[in-house]
């Protein structure tokens, strides 16, 4: 983190840490993040039944252990562990343990069954999945000064910036590993460092089994090239004031959290093999069954939703076997990905 603190200026990750985590911080809030914007678990059921599906295939792959655990990691208010935990078959389901990780403190109306923890528990059997948690992960942001040299940004409780000193040491090595930074003034990267290492260590609490990252993403061939720094406050994008008023985002590089064996595909990609399609059912089913067709269509508007170009069917899916054998993984998902997607939908 940066030294420089005189008069409120400081860097960037330690400015979003107080502002986002800090005792009046905008997740400690009782709205939860479904008060300011919608993550896919709000967006719809589906999204659950499909998260619940894929714990499933990966039950079997590990021959049914007596406990299975899911942890949901970075939770909300918990609900995506309570739809996985409807949504899995009732044999699954008594032996599934799940956990909801936390920064903010427990819903008084959550399912009893639903573990609270502000850490994730060790050594887990099955899968941990983190939906939009490493795009909040605070990060340092650089931006390269008039003679071409990256320079850490530093910004004050009101949003206001100035450039400080020069980036370096291990978030040097980061930039020109994973974000090399042209000499022109003022471009800007996020140095994601932080997001590797809390990744890690999430993955570290599997013992066997998947650790999946959801996110808004780019890899090293699409970096923006002004960063993606941004505000969110009750449903709309604002200017990223640390405040603490706002919810304060920037995409996540996956390729560059990505341990050895990782994958990142599309969400679109993930949520088809895993049975969620977008398609419109077939009108004669209309006049059969209006009521199946109404409710058919209405999962085919939140599948599509799930699944657009240009929204949440772009985010980033990065799946991590951890402990398992590789093919048993490939078989289960990975090449199950493959067969359906053509190569150019591969990230
Ligand atoms: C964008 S919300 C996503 C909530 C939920 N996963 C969803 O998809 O609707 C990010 C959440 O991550 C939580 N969070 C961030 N860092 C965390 C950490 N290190 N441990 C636990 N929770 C964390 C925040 O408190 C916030 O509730």
């Amino acid at each position: 983190m940066t030294n420089d603190t005189t008069d409120g200026w400081t860097g960037w990750r330690a400015a979003t840490e107080a502002a986002l985590y800090g005792p009046d911080g905008f997740y400690r809030r009782p709205e939860g993040p479904a008060g300011h914007f919608r993550t896919s678990v709000h967006a719809s059921p589906l999204f659950a039944e499909a998260v619940a599906r894929l714990l499933c295939r990966l039950d079997e792959a590990l021959d049914r252990p007596a406990r299975l655990d899911f942890v949901d990691m970075a939770a909300g208010r918990g609900e995506l562990a309570g739809g996985v935990l409807a949504a899995l078959p009732a044999e699954v389901n008594a032996r599934t343990r799940v956990y909801a990780v936390e920064v903010a403190d427990r819903p008084a109306a959550l399912d009893h069954r639903i573990e609270w923890l502000s850490e994730p528990p060790k050594d887990i059997t099955g899968l941990l999945f983190a939906n939009e948690w490493l795009d909040n992960v605070p990060v340092e942001i650089a931006e390269t000064d008039s003679s071409g040299l990256p320079r850490r940004v530093l910004v004050r409780r009101d949003g206001r910036e100035r450039l400080g000193e020069p980036v370096a040491g291990a978030e040097a090595e980061w930039l020109d590993r994973w974000w090399p930074l042209p000499a022109e003034e003022g471009l800007r990267a996020e140095i994601g460092l932080p997001r590797d290492e809390a990744w890690a260590s999430a993955v570290a609490t599997v013992g066997r089994g998947l650790a999946v990252a959801v996110d808004y993403a780019h890899t090293a061939s699409s970096r923006p090239l002004f960063g993606t720094l941004t505000g969110f406050r009750e449903g709309r994008e604002s200017a990223p004031v640390p405040d603490g008023s706002c919810d304060l985002t920037a995409h996540v590089a996956l390729d560059a959290c990505a341990l050895p064996g990782g994958r990142v595909l599309t969400q679109r990609d993930a949520l088809r093999a895993l049975g969620i399609e977008g398609a419109r059912p077939p009108l004669s089913l209309a006049s059969t069954q209006p009521a199946e067709y109404v409710r058919a269509l209405a999962r085919a508007g939140q599948a599509a939703e799930l699944t657009a170009a240009g929204g949440l069917g772009d985010f980033g899916w990065l799946i991590q076997p951890v402990g398992v054998d590789g093919l048993l993984v490939d078989g289960l998902f990975v090449d199950g990905l493959l067969v359906d997607v053509p190569d150019h939908e591969e990230q």
